[in-house]
């Protein structure tokens, strides 16, 4: 018998990348969730499987062997679960053999936060699979250091939101604070279905930063002023004041080169087919964007986004964070 957990995919609604530098952000859990199931085995081997990514592979001290897919593909993306299971075994106090699968609902590598959302759902899986009681304080930090792995310097932002779903306001130097955000905010998601790297994206701003000091100042400076104003439009439920916040959070974006045509065109859809606001959500360069609309132009607008490319999907904030589904 296995244990399985699930967690929260998410959508960063203002202050993506400038949240890196310790800025202010925006960030909901959505109703689109990873499972990660886990088992004992007889010996003491780990065998990782990714259904979504047709990649499995076991873990047998340090050797690698594949098991399904490409090997260095699968020994890269299954690191970040590797190494979320050994925190969990280095809590636990000795080595047990586990075999572990996820499978998601969430598109990968498309600015949603998927491989937190894995990271969280391994961690509680095991962690209640060895009965250990993990707080979710305990959760968070473990997929923090998976997410390392995978992004290099993340602000933390993805997995703490996979952890504690909701609407948070974070900040790296002063962590997060619930949002209590009563009505529903009318998104559609587009997905370009192009893939990118966070963290190369993260990268390429760090460039831009080092190059430019005293512009992305101001932009950072910007982006603040547009998530304070955020918080306001988001309690009081002003949609039209939330979407032309996320144009100007959307020039920003551009301004520091993290946008990409796909992501344009799919954007200026939906702002022509009538969304009161649109912009692109995690790291960009591909990946999904978000549109803000009234309720009566979410088809409308969701038809738009499709008409340029996109496949689109709706998605409610969801107050769950990580879960233990069956025990
Ligand atoms: O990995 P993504 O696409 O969900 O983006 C993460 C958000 C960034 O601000 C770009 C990076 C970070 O660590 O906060």
């Amino acid at each position: 018998m296995g244990v399985v957990a699930s967690a929260p995919a998410k959508i960063i609604l203002f202050g993506e990348h400038f949240v890196v530098y310790g800025e202010p952000a925006i960030v909901l859990a959505i109703d689109k969730r990873t499972y990660a199931k886990a088992e004992k085995r007889h010996d003491e081997s780990l065998h990782l499987r990714s259904k979504n990514l047709n990649l499995a592979g076991c873990f047998e001290k340090e050797n690698f062997k594949v098991e399904q897919g490409d090997a260095r593909e699968a020994r890269l993306k299954l690191e970040p679960i590797k190494l979320a299971v050994e925190k969990v075994l280095e809590i636990h106090g000795e080595s047990v053999g586990l075999n572990v699968e996820v499978s998601s609902t969430v598109p990968v590598a498309a600015g949603l936060g998927s491989s937190a959302a894995v990271a969280a759902a391994v961690t509680a899986a095991v962690g209640a699979l060895l009965s250990e009681k993990l707080s979710k304080e305990d959760v968070f930090r473990i997929s923090y250091e998976a997410e390392k792995v995978v992004h290099g310097t993340p602000s933390g932002i993805d997995p703490a939101i996979s952890t504690f779903g909701g609407t948070l306001l974070f900040q790296t130097d002063t962590g997060f604070k619930p949002l209590n955000v009563k009505n529903d905010v009318p998104l559609v998601i587009g997905d370009t279905c192009i893939e990118r790297s966070t963290r190369v994206l993260v990268a390429k701003v760090r460039n831009m930063r080092e190059r430019y000091p005293h512009v992305v100042k101001f932009m950072m400076r910007a982006e603040r002023e547009i998530v304070l104003r955020a918080i306001d439009a988001l309690k009081g439920s002003d949609l039209q004041t939330l979407g032309d916040l996320m144009n100007l959070n959307q020039a920003l974006l551009y301004g520091l080169g993290v946008s990409h045509e796909s992501l344009e065109r799919l954007i200026n859809a939906a702002r022509k087919a009538g969304a009161l606001g649109a912009k692109l959500t995690g790291a960009g360069g591909g990946g999904c964007m978000i549109a803000l609309a009234e309720n009566e132009k979410v088809e409308q607008v969701s038809e738009a986004i499709q008409r340029a490319g996109g496949r689109t999907f709706t998605a409610k904030k969801t107050d769950e964070g990580v879960r233990i589904e069956q025990a």
